[in-house]
C-alpha cells in the first residue's frame, strides 16, 4: 500500500510517500518520496521555537512541499493519507491535520490520524533510501523488486530508546503492537537538556549538534570525553526513569564558579555525562528483560557518541543494535507512514483532532 504522510507538529515541516507491505508479521517499507522543510533559520533568532511563528511557516511550506512533491509523482496512486496528530504544539497539529483533510477530500481518499511518538519508535524499521528515491523518475517508480532485501529484522523481545526533544522514554517490546513503558524522563528531556545547555554556552538552536560540533573539537585532544565529573542524574537508581535538569544546572552553576572555562570541554563533559546515563539504562534494561536487540531513535540518536556507546555496548552484551539512517533521526514524514502502517493493520484509530500531549 501507498501512504502519503505529513508531520507538522513541531518545527519541520514535511511530506513523504511510502509504500508498506508485509503486514505486522514483517513490516517493510520503501521510501519513494522524503521531503522536509526546514524552520531552524527562522527560529534561531529567538533560540527555541515559537508556534504561532511555525504555524505561519507550516501553512506557507506544505503546499510547496505537496507542488514539488506532484511534478513528477501521480497523487490517485496513494492508497491512505496519514497526518500527525499529536503530541507536538497544537497550532502547528491543527495545520497539518486541515491540510490533511482538505488533501484527502480532493483525492477522495481515507484519512488517519498518527502518534510522532509511534513514528520515532518505528523508524527503526525504514530502510535507506537509495539515490533513485531522492529524485525518482516522471512515471511512477517500479514496484519495489528488493523491498524484502531492505527490510531490517529486528527480533524480540527488545528495547527501545526514544530521545528526542519533548521526550526521553524507553520501552520493552515483545512485538511490534505490544509494549511496556519501563522509564521516561521525570522533567527535562534529552534533547531539551542540549537545547538549554546549548543557550548557556551561548550556542545557537537547536543546541544538540552545535554540543556535538564543541565537544568534537575537546575530542580531538587527549581529553576526548571531557575532563568535568558532572552528575549521571538517576544512574543507580534500580528503576528506569530519567532526569536531566540536574545535570543542566551543573553546567551552570559551573560557569558561574569559573571566571575562565574551556567551553568545548563542558560539551565533551556534559554530552559524556548523558550518554554514560542513556546508555546504561538500556543496557541494564536488555540484560534485566532478555531482549534479543536494542533500538535507539528519535531527534538525539543523530548524536555520534551516543550511537557508538550504544553500539559498542550493544557488542559487549551480544545484543542487536538498531537505529536508523540519519536523516530519519530528526523529524520526517516517512516515520509517520510507518506509524500509520502499523496502527492501520491493528485495525486502530486516532482522533483527527490535534493531541498535544499524546504519548506512547
Ligand atoms: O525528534 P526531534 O527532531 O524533534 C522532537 O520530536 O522533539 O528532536 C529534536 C531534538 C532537539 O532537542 C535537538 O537538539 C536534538 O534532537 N538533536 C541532537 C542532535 N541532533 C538533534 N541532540 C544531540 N546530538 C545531535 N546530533
Ligand atoms: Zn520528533
Amino acid at each position: 500500500m501507498k501512504i502519503l504522510a505529513i508531520e507538522t507538529s513541531c518545527d519541520e515541516t514535511a511530506i513523504s510517500i511510502v509504500e508498506a507491505e508485509g503486514g505486522l508479521r514483517q513490516p517493510r517499507f520503501k521510501v519513494l518520496k522524503n521531503l522536509v522543510a526546514s524552520q531552524i533559520e527562522t527560529h534561531r533568532p529567538y533560540g527555541g521555537v515559537v508556534p504561532n511563528l511555525a504555524k505561519r511557516e507550516h501553512l506557507k511550506n506544505l503546499p510547496i512541499l505537496l507542488a514539488k512533491l506532484t511534478k513528477n509523482y501521480r497523487l490517485e496512486t496513494i492508497n491512505l493519507i496519514c497526518v500527525t496528530v499529536g503530541p507536538g504544539l497544537e497550532p502547528c497539529l491543527w495545520t497539518g491535520i486541515e491540510f490533511a483533510k482538505k488533501l484527502a477530500k480532493e483525492l477522495k481518499k481515507p484519512l488517519v490520524g498518527a502518534n510522532h511518538m509511534e513514528g520515532h519508535l518505528f523508524s527503526n524499521w525504514l530502510p535507506p533510501i537509495r539515490k533513485s528515491q531522492i529524485s525518482p523518475p516522471k512515471a511512477d517508480p517500479p514496484r519495489a523488486e528488493n523491498l524484502k532485501s531492505q527490510n531490517l529484522s529486528i527480533i524480540f523481545p527488545a528495547v527501545a530508546l526514544v530521545v528526542s526533544g519533548g521526550h526521553t522514554i524507553l520501552l520493552k517490546m515483545d512485538s511490534l503492537i505490544k509494549w511496556k513503558k519501563l522509564g521516561e524522563t521525570r522533567d527535562d528531556a534529552a534533547g531539551e537538556a542540549f537545547d538549554k545547555v546549548a543557550r548557556l554556552l551561548g550556542l545557537l538552536y537547536p543546541g544538540g549538534p552545535e554540543i556535538e560540533k564543541l565537544a568534537l573539537r575537546q575530542a580531538r585532544g587527549k581529553q576526548k570525553k571531557g575532563t568535568i565529573e558532572f552528575p549521571r542524574p538517576m544512574l543507580n537508581q534500580k528503576n528506569y526513569e530519567f532526569s536531566f535538569s540536574g545535570l543542566k544546572t551543573s553546567v551552570l552553576y559551573y560557569l558561574r564558579d569559573n571566571a575562565k572555562v574551556n567551553k568545548a570541554d563542558i560539551a565533551a563533559s556534559f554530552q559524556t555525562a548523558l550518554v554514560d546515563v542513556l546508555v546504561k539504562k538500556t543496557m541494564r534494561a536488555a540484560r534485566e528483560f532478555g531482549a534479543k536487540s536494542v533500538l535507539l531513535s528519535g531527534g538525539v540518536a543523530a548524536n555520534k557518541s551516543l550511537r557508538e556507546n550504544f553500539a559498542i555496548q550493544a557488542a559487549r552484551y551480544k545484543l542487536q543494535f538498531h537505529a536508523p539512517l540519519f536523516e530519519y533521526n530528526t523529524d520526517n514524514a516517512a516515520m509517520i507512514a510507518a506509524a500509520a502502517y502499523i496502527k492501520h493493520l491493528q485495525k486502530k484509530r486516532y482522533k483527527l483532532s490535534a493531541q498535544a500531549n499524546l504519548n506512547l
